[in-house]
C-alpha cells in the first residue's frame, strides 16, 4: 500500500492543467467519493496494526498534498484569466482631481509680490509670543487701555506669553536683530478674541510693512500705499488717509480705498460711503525705533498693517469672513482660475 501511496503522491504532483474542467476531472479521481483516496482510506481498515501508524501518516500526507495541488491549479488559473479578461491595459487612466490655493493664499502671495517689487523682504516670527514683542516693545504702557484695542488670547498660567494679535512683533524682531535700512513685510496668522460672525474671527491674517532708513517721511508712506492700492485693486484706484490712533505710529492714519464695487457712488458694501477702510499706518513712534536699539535721531520710518480676509473681501466680493475656514470646495473652486 505504501508503494501505491508513494506513486499517487509523484503522479499527482506533476500533474498540470490549463482549465477549469480539467482540474475537477483530476479532483474527481483523486477525491471524489469514489476516487483513489476513498479507496486507499476502505484498504487501510486492513493493514495490519502495527503498520497502522506509519500508512496513516502517509495517507493523510497525499490528501493533503493532493488538497493544495487543487488549491494552488485554482489560484493559477484565476489569476491568468483575471490579467486577461478583466484589466483592459488599453484604458487611459483615472485622472487625478487638482485642488486650488485657498484665497487668502491667493491674495497673500500677490500682496507679497506688489512689496517684493519695491523692494520689500518677508519676515516672518513666531504666533505665540511674549508681552514684549507685542505690547511693550510698540510702546504700549502697562496697564495702558490701548491694549485693549486688541482683545488677547493670553495663558492663563503665565500672563507673559500670549498669541499674537497682529504681525507688528515680526518687525520688533527684525528692528531688534538688523540694522537700518530695513524694509520688509511680515505676513502671517494673527489672534483675537473676539466672538465669529459674518465680519469678524478669532484667527485672521495679516501683512504688516515697516520701512527705516534716513529720512523717510510721510510722503514715501503715502506713495507705497498708493501704488499697493492701484496694483491690486486697479489703476484708478483712489486712496484717502484719516488720522487715526495707534500706540506705536505718530501721526497715525486708516487707508481707504474708493470702493470698487459701486465706484465711489454708494452702495451696502461701502456702506454708502464710496470709500472702504483697509489698512492702519503711520510714522514709527521715536519710542519704538529706541526700545529695539534704533537711533530715532538718525532714522525714521513708515509702518502699515492690512487684514488679508478683508483684502480678499474686497477683491473677490466674499460677503462673510467665515467661508475662508470652512473648507467647502464649492467656495474654494470658485478660485481656480484666479492662481
Ligand atoms: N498693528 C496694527 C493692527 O494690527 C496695524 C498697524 C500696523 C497700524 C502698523 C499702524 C502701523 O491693527
Amino acid at each position: 500500500m505504501i508503494e501505491k501511496i508513494n506513486k499517487y503522491l509523484e503522479e499527482t504532483k506533476e500533474f498540470a492543467a490549463t482549465t477549469i474542467d480539467e482540474i475537477e476531472s483530476f479532483r474527481i479521481k483523486y477525491m471524489g467519493k469514489k476516487g483513489f483516496i476513498n479507496d486507499l482510506f476502505s484498504e487501510f481498515k486492513n493493514v495490519p496494526r502495527e503498520n497502522k501508524k506509519l500508512v496513516g501518516q502517509k495517507l493523510n500526507e497525499l490528501k493533503i498534498s493532493i488538497q493544495e495541488k487543487i488549491n494552488a491549479l485554482k489560484e493559477n488559473l484565476e489569476d491568468k484569466t483575471e490579467s486577461r479578461s478583466e484589466i483592459d491595459l488599453s484604458l487611459p487612466g483615472d485622472s487625478l482631481k487638482l485642488g486650488s490655493r485657498h484665497p487668502i493664499s491667493i491674495v497673500r502671495n500677490e500682496i507679497i509680490d506688489i512689496f517684493k517689487r519695491l523692494g520689500f523682504t518677508v519676515s516672518e516670527g513666531p504666533e505665540i509670543e511674549d508681552d514684549w514683542h507685542v505690547f511693550s516693545a510698540l510702546n504700549f504702557p502697562e496697564e495702558h487701555p490701548a491694549r485693549d484695542m486688541q482683545d488677547t488670547f493670553f495663558i492663563e498660567t503665565n500672563p507673559d506669553i500670549l498669541l499674537r494679535t497682529h504681525t507688528s512683533s515680526v518687525q520688533v524682531r527684525v528692528m531688534e536683530n538688523s540694522n537700518p535700512p530695513i524694509r520688509t513685510i511680515s505676513p502671517g496668522r494673527v489672534f483675537r478674541n473676539e466672538a465669529i460672525s459674518a465680519r469678524a474671527h478669532c484667527i485672521f491674517h495679516q501683512v504688516e510693512g515697516l520701512y527705516i532708513d534716513e529720512n523717510v517721511s510721510f510722503a514715501d508712506l503715502k506713495q507705497t500705499l498708493l501704488y499697493f492700492a492701484k496694483e491690486m485693486f486697479g489703476e484708478k484706484t483712489e486712496i484717502r488717509l484719516r488720522p487715526s490712533y495707534f500706540p506705536f505710529t505718530e501721526p497715525s492714519a486708516e487707508m481707504d480705498v474708493a470702493c470698487n464695487i459701486c465706484g465711489g457712488k454708494g452702495c451696502n458694501v461701502c456702506k454708502y460711503t464710496g470709500w472702504l477702510e483697509i489698512l492702519g499706518c503711520g510714522m514709527v513712534d521715536p519710542n519704538v525705533l529706541e526700545s529695539s536699539g534704533i537711533d530715532s535721531n538718525k532714522y525714521t520710518g513708515f509702518a502699515f498693517g492690512m487684514g488679508i480676509e478683508r483684502i480678499t473681501m474686497l477683491k473677490y466680493g466674499v460677503k462673510d469672513l467665515r467661508l475662508y475656514f470652512e473648507n467647502d470646495v464649492r467656495f474654494l473652486n470658485q478660485f481656480k482660475s484666479a492662481l
